[in-house]
């Protein structure tokens, strides 16, 4: 009995760390929403398993990867723009498989992985990288992820900002996105 109890305790004290919010950040359970609006978060810290709109916006966050975002199947909406996100790493979105809009805008990517946005290219119908891309080696590599997963679903890519004088790939004008804002671009797709 004792035993159970002490168990018991146990498992209600998990629960309870697993869903507190973090510190620094605001929660709101009933929303399903959790902001970390700048507080100068060096890296992504333990969130809720209940929230669905996650914003880490505004802080000094530099790397993200297949750790960062592990149990948070519910999210759709996440927003980590005005970071310093210089690399996003093989499967960093690979646990956010509901995820329908991300925003990385404002951020410095040197490095994205082609497989960073693996399990997400089904569900993502929205993708902000305005101002997002720092040098030519991150457009090869988004041209190089987009090109290896079919983004299926996406309806908008802003790529505005971002001072690219050429489409890296062909595929660019070829996805089915509805709404595409690129500065700059030879091709006028809507
Ligand atoms: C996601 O939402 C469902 C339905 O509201 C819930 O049953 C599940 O526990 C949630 N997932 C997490 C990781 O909390
Ligand atoms: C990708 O999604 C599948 C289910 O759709 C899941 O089983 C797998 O663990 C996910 N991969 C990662 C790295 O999270
Ligand atoms: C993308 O982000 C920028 C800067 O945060 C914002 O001005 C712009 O409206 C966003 N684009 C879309 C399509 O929401
Ligand atoms: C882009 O910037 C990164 C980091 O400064 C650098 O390592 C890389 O060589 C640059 N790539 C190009 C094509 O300039």
């Amino acid at each position: 009995m004792l035993h159970l109890t002490s168990r018991f305790v146990f498992c209600a004290l998990l629960a309870s760390v697993y869903a507190s919010c973090p510190p620094r950040c605001e929660c709101s359970e009933a929303a399903h929403t959790v902001k970390c609006v700048s507080k100068d978060l060096r890296s992504i810290p333990k969130i809720p398993g209940y929230t669905r709109n996650l914003f880490i916006t505004g802080n000094q966050i530099s790397r993200i990867g297949p750790e960062s975002f592990r149990g948070l199947d519910n999210v759709t909406t996440l927003s980590l723009s005005n970071n310093r996100i210089s690399e996003m790493e093989f499967h960093t979105f690979s646990g956010l498989f509901r995820l329908r809009s991300l925003d990385l805008s404002n951020n410095q990517l040197t490095v994205i992985h082609p497989e960073a946005f693996s399990n997400v290219s089904q569900s993502l119908r929205e993708l902000n990288l305005s101002r997002a891309l720092y040098n030519y080696s991150s457009v090869m590599d988004l041209a190089a992820s987009l090109q290896r997963i079919s983004m299926a679903n996406l309806q908008v890519l802003d790529l505005s900002d971002n001072s690219l004088i050429y489409l890296p790939s062909p595929k660019f004008c070829r996805v089915s996105i509805k709404q595409f804002i690129f500065e700059m671009s030879n091709c006028a797709v809507i």
